[in-house]
């Protein structure tokens, strides 16, 4: 069974959606419109009535809601109807930081269980976090960091949701995530762009890796309007 992306033009690239109870990873640097890829791909199940969750570990959740604004979402309305939940980790991680409770409020095991108890209470069929990067200055090696990666991704897909987790891409680095390891404990990698195209840039997108699904390999264009994110599914870039 695959699900609607929620992204206009995604579906057709991935052969109809995104399989259902997978861990995706969309991965881009600075700027590459994550969050609002992340933000759709919620709104788009909380039109059919799947609850969504949010958790955001860097950005604030007031931040969010003001870029969010900008687009004709609505996402007020399905925040009131408890169809979209956005969780502000960081903030939580702070305050548990100031009042020196636990460094551990932010690893991979205690959002999780986060994460676990939301879902049992609302029924949530979809889940974004924002972003795992941050986590990963927790490990002191990246081979635990892989194993604690893969734990996480294994609990989420036991809970009954399709999950999407942001990652950072180093900016003008060849590499395509910060650690190397994220895309391979992943089901799907799709990789957001940002190319400097004779001074102008060019937001780009590219499935590179969808397990369970034959889908499109090329890259294609994206476009940012009032209605958020869009790929140009019949235009390739070569
Ligand atoms: N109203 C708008 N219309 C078109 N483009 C916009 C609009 N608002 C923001 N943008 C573009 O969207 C980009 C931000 O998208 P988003 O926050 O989703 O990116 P991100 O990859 O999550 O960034 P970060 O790395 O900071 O988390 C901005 O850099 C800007 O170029
Ligand atoms: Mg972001």
């Amino acid at each position: 069974m695959v699900i609607k992306s929620g992204i206009p033009g995604l579906d057709e690239i991935l052969g109809g959606g995104i399989p259902a109870r997978t861990i995706n990873l969309v991965c881009g640097p600075a700027g590459s419109a994550k969050t609002l890829f992340g933000m759709q791909f919620l709104l788009g199940g909380a039109k059919n009535g799947e609850k969504g969750i949010y958790i955001t570990l860097e950005e604030s959740r007031s931040n969010i809601e003001r870029a969010m604004n900008n687009y004709r979402f609505n996402l007020l309305e399905y925040q009131k109807n408890n169809n979209i939940l956005i969780m502000d980790l960081g903030a939580m991680r702070k305050e548990a930081l100031s009042k020196d409770i636990e460094k551990g409020m932010a690893n991979f095991s205690s959002i999780s269980k986060v994460i676990k108890n939301i879902q049992k209470l609302t029924n949530a069929k979809r889940c974004v976090v924002d972003s795992i990067t941050a986590l990963g200055l927790y490990y002191s090696n990246v081979e635990e960091l892989r194993r604690e990666l893969f734990v996480f991704a294994t609990e989420l897909k036991e809970m009954d949701m399709t999950s999407l987790l942001i990652s950072e891409a180093p900016d003008g680095s060849n590499s395509l995530t910060r650690y190397g390891i994220e895309q391979f404990v992943c089901d799907s990698f799709i990789v957001l762009g940002l190319e400097d195209v004779k001074g102008e840039l060019r937001r780009t997108i590219m499935v590179r890796k969808m397990r369970f699904a034959k889908h499109d390999t090329t890259k294609h264009p994206i476009v940012i309007t009032p209605d958020g994110i869009a790929v140009q599914a019949e235009t390739k870039i070569f």
